[in-house]
């Protein structure tokens, strides 16, 4: 993403903030994977929304109406020494010259600084309880403000969470958020479509892990968006199942939730196919219920409709399905009252997605499911869960985890579902996978 769009965030922020104030974002911190090992290193995505900072040790501090310049960098320092073993840092120049600063300080030197930037500000845009290791820091701060009112200096008064006015404007996305997130669902649909061709009986879940990863990573996600879900058979029933070590069953479904991170954009997408390639009648017939109800919500996904209309276009297609397959007994309108749905559907049909997989934004305002409108983005992820031994159900349907999940972005006259790459009709899955039935044939190593 280039400069100019982190520019124009903060311009725009800074807009909406309070003259007499001043916002303070921390960098997330690396955090150990075990002993001296970090886990690969992820901005936090407010921080990085407005600063494009990659670097961890960093506070972001946008001062509205500050005459020397309005947005400062607290940083590392460069350091030859330190940069041979852990890596480049852009330095104070870097920051400014690359990131838009203008002013840069050493990171080292925040204790000193930053209370001065607080002075006469009547309030403080921060996030307490985001950033523990900071909140006890930034009462220092302004503890060290309060003793110099015999000075005349005037300490604020006010903290306020940032969230609110930063998550409004990530809810909505820019064209260039949308064409990463475009990218991101583009790779993720493509490396779907590898793991259906590369899926056979006798396989083992993380082995189809490995496919997704690898597709994701050659593409230039080099992370996933979150751990990856391979559940194969009854594991399908788990919603946040992530061991994927179990064998894949001939006979069985599988389901695959995954989606890479590109430039700090997630994509999330599931299909739910046969591990062998063709669905058994019974298998058919639920998949379709799940299909119809998500094509049903997606319909709902328009300008002006409300955030909650895809969900409830989504469990009346169910209960209707359900209904027909014999599985509930009664009528629509009563069973979806009732809920009775929720014993095969207990989540919801989506959430914001953007840079966090579960992203920012109210879902309600004023009490009221919000309108959709441009810009957002959203997922759409009806599913039905019927694991072994559940009682009143007829044995046939038993062990299937059917989940449908595509990425759509609401745009001017409707939506666009960004996810497209990657077949969910039951033909266009067989053919996809019975084009490699070479491979498939082929025995496990
Ligand atoms: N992968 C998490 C979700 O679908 O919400
Ligand atoms: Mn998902
Ligand atoms: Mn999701």
């Amino acid at each position: 993403m280039r400069a100019g769009e982190f520019s124009k965030r903060r311009q725009r922020l800074l807009a909406m903030l309070d003259a007499d104030s001043i916002a303070i974002l921390p960098a997330a911190p690396a955090r150990t994977r075990s002993r001296d090992v970090e886990h690969p290193y992820r901005p936090d995505s407010d921080f990085y929304y407005l600063s494009g900072f990659p670097e961890p040790e960093a506070i972001a501090v946008l001062v509205p109406g500050r005459r020397q310049g309005q947005f400062i960098l607290f940083c590392r320092e460069r350091d030859p020494e330190m940069e041979t073993w852990n890596g480049r840092r852009a330095g104070l120049a870097g920051a400014v010259e690359r990131y838009g600063a203008d002013d840069a300080f050493p990171i080292a030197d925040v204790d000193d600084i930053l209370p001065g930037l607080m002075e006469n500000k009547e309030r403080v845009y921060y996030s307490m309880g985001t950033h523990p290791e900071l909140d006890q820091r930034m009462i220092e701060w302004l503890n060290r403000v309060r003793q110099k009112a015999r000075a005349g200096i005037h300490a604020p008064g006010e903290f306020i969470s940032l969230d609110h006015l930063l998550h409004e404007m990530r809810l909505i996305k820019s064209a260039a958020e949308i064409q990463a997130m475009k990218k991101a669902a583009k790779v993720s649909a493509a490396a779907h479509c590898r793991a259906m061709q590369a899926c056979r009986p006798g396989m083992m879940e993380y082995q189809l892990e490995a496919e997704l990863l690898h597709h994701f990573m050659v593409n230039g996600c080099r992370h996933p968006a979150y751990p990856a879900i391979v559940g194969g058979g009854e594991n399908g029933c788990i919603l946040h199942y992530t061991e994927n070590e179990s064998e894949l069953n001939d006979g069985d479904l599988l389901l695959i939730d995954a989606g890479g991170e590109y430039d700090n954009y997630a994509a999330d997408i599931t299909r739910t196919f046969p591990v062998n390639g063709t669905f058994t009648a019974a298998q058919k017939a639920l998949y379709e219920v799940v299909l119809k109800a998500q094509y049903a919500a997606i319909e709902q996904v328009q300008p002006g409709k409300h955030w909650n209309a895809p969900h409830l276009a989504a469990v009346k297609a169910l209960t209707k399905g359900l209904i027909k397959l014999g599985i509930l007994k009664g009528t629509p309108a009563k069973l979806v009252k009732e809920e009775a749905y929720r014993r095969f559907y207990m989540h919801r049909t989506g959430h914001w997605l953007g840079m966090d997989v579960h992203d920012v934004g109210d879902y309600k305002v004023d009490g009221q499911w919000r309108e959709l409108e441009p810009g957002m983005v959203l997922t759409v992820e009806p599913g039905l869960y019927i694991p072994a031994g559940s009682k009143g159900v007829a044995k046939k349907w038993w062990g299937m985890g059917i989940r449908i999940e595509d990425d759509v972005r609401v745009t001017r006259t409707g939506h666009e579902v960004l996810s497209s790459g990657v077949p969910k009709e039951v033909d266009a899955i067989e053919a996809l996978m019975a084009g490699e039935t070479q491979r498939r044939r082929r025995p496990v190593a």
